[in-house]
C-alpha cells in the first residue's frame, strides 16, 4: 500500500501542510524541531489509530487551537481510499471514504505501518511490553482474528482481575474467567509460535542485507505453556498452581499478558552480551521482517525510519538504504540525507503566529 498525499491541520506544530509522496523512496529533511518526527506520526497514526509517542491525543492539537485534522489518500493496488481524522479536546473521530468508522479495525485493515525509531535500540534490553507490542501490533496486521483474541483476552484479564481484587471472592466465576483465559490462551500462543518461527526463517536474510556479515541471529519466544496436544491440561495446572499467588496479589500472574521474546545472536543473548550496534541491527531486522510476511504485494506495509540514519556509519547508511530501495513505499527522516533517487521534502520553519 502506499500514502499517496497527506494534509494536516493545526496538527502538532504544523498549522497547515499537505505532501503528496512517491511510491518508493521519500526523505524528509529539515532543522531540529521543524516537525519532521511530527508528519510521520500522522502517518502512524493512521496505521494504529493512536501515536507512538503521546499518551493523549489532545497533545497532537496544535497549541491555542481548538481541533486538529489528518486527511489522507491512501492506495492499495487499484483501491483508493480517502481516510480523515478528526481530532478535538473532546474525542476524535475517523471517517474512510466520508463514513465514520465504528471498530478501529477498519481503520488498521487499511493502512499498515511500520515504523522504527532511535529508542528501538533499547527494544531487547527495555521492557517485555514493548516487545509483546510489536508481535501483537505485527500479527494483528496479518490476522484480524488475532486483534480479535488479543481484545477478548484482555477483557477476561480484566474480569478476572477484578474478581481477584473483590472482597469475597466468587469462585465459580473465578474458573469460568480462568477457563476463557486458557482457551484464548491456545489460540493466542499458537499465532505467536508460528509468527516468531517464521521471522527466524527470513531474519538473517535481513541482517545479512544489512551487514553483509554472516551471523546468526535467533529470535525465541517463551510462551508461559508451549501450545501443544496436552495445552489445554497444562495451562489450566499451571493456572492452578499459580491460584495462590494470584488471591494474594490480586492479580493474575500468568498468561499470555506476561510473556516475552528475546533475540540471540551466534547463541548469545543480544540485550545480555550484545554491543549497541549489534542492537541496532537486531531490533531494525526485527521490526522490517513483518514487511516479508504479508503476501499480498497491494497490502505490503509502508516503512517508516525516524532519524536513524545519523546513528550508522557510512557503509551501514549505504547498506540500508539499497535495501531498502526493494521495498514499496519508504520514508526517511534526518535534519540532513543526501541520496540520489528519491522523492526529497525539505521541511522549514513556520513563521511564528503573533498572538
Ligand atoms: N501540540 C503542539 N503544538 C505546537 N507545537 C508542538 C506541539 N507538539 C509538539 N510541538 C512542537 O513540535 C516541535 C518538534 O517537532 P518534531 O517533529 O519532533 O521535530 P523534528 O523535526 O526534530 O523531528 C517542537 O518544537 C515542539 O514544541
Ligand atoms: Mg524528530
Amino acid at each position: 500500500m502506499q500514502i499517496k498525499n497527506i494534509s494536516l491541520k493545526n496538527f502538532r506544530n504544523h498549522s497547515y501542510c499537505n505532501f503528496d509522496f512517491s511510491n518508493n523512496l521519500n526523505v524528509i529533511t529539515g532543522e531540529n524541531a521543524v516537525g519532521k518526527t511530527n508528519i510521520v506520526e500522522a502517518i502512524y497514526y493512521l496505521s494504529l489509530g493512536r501515536s507512538f509517542r503521546a499518551n493523549d491525543d489532545s497533545e497532537l492539537i496544535k497549541r491555542n487551537h481548538e481541533r486538529a485534522e489528518i486527511n489522507a489518500t491512501i492506495l492499495e493496488g487499484e483501491l483508493t481510499r480517502k481516510i480523515k481524522v478528526n481530532i478535538t479536546k473532546n474525542g476524535r473521530a475517523i471517517l474512510i471514504n466520508g463514513k465514520n468508522i465504528s471498530k478501529l479495525s477498519e481503520l488498521s485493515k487499511c493502512v499498515n505501518v511500520i515504523l522504527f525509531q532511535p529508542k528501538d535500540v533499547m527494544l531487547f534490553s527495555g521492557p517485555p511490553r514493548d516487545r509483546r507490542n510489536f508481535l501483537d501490533i505485527s500479527i494483528s496486521k496479518k490476522s484480524v482474528m488475532y486483534l480479535d483474541y488479543i481484545s477478548r483476552y484482555d477483557k477476561v484479564l480484566k474480569e478476572r482481575n477484578d474478581l481477584l481484587k473483590s472482597e469475597k471472592v466468587d469462585r465459580t466465576l473465578l474458573d469460568v474467567t480462568t477457563e476463557m483465559l486458557v482457551k484464548l490462551s491456545g489460540s493466542i500462543i499458537s499465532y505467536r509460535q508460528m509468527y516468531v518461527k517464521d521471522i527466524n526463517d527470513i531474519l538473517n536474510k535481513i541482517t545479512r542485507a544489512l551487514t553483509g556479515a554472516k551471523e546468526t541471529f535467533e529470535v525465541k519466544y517463551y510462551p508461559f505453556v508451549p501450545y501443544d496436544a496436552d495445552f489445554n491440561e497444562n495451562a489450566k495446572k499451571a493456572f492452578k498452581r499459580a491460584e495462590e499467588g494470584d488471591f494474594k496479589h490480586k492479580q493474575t500472574s500468568i498468561g499470555v499478558h506476561r510473556e516475552d521474546i528475546s533475540i540471540s545472536l551466534n547463541g548469545r543473548d543480544i540485550a545480555t552480551f550484545g554491543s549497541q550496534g549489534e542492537n541496532r541491527i537486531a531490533a531494525l531486522a526485527l521490526k522490517l521482517s513483518p514487511y516479508f510476511l504479508i503476501e499480498d504485494k497491494d497490502k505490503k506495509p509502508i516503512v517508516v525510519l525516524d532519524d536513524v540514519m545519523s546513528e550508522l556509519d557510512q557503509k551501514h547508511q549505504e547498506r540500508l538504504i539499497k535495501f531498502l530501495r526493494k521495498f514499496n513505499q519508504v520514508f526517511i527522516t534526518a535534519t540532513k540525507l543526501d541520496i540520489p533517487d528519491c522523492n526529497h521534502l525539505l521541511i522549514k520553519q513556520e513563521e511564528k503566529e503573533v498572538f
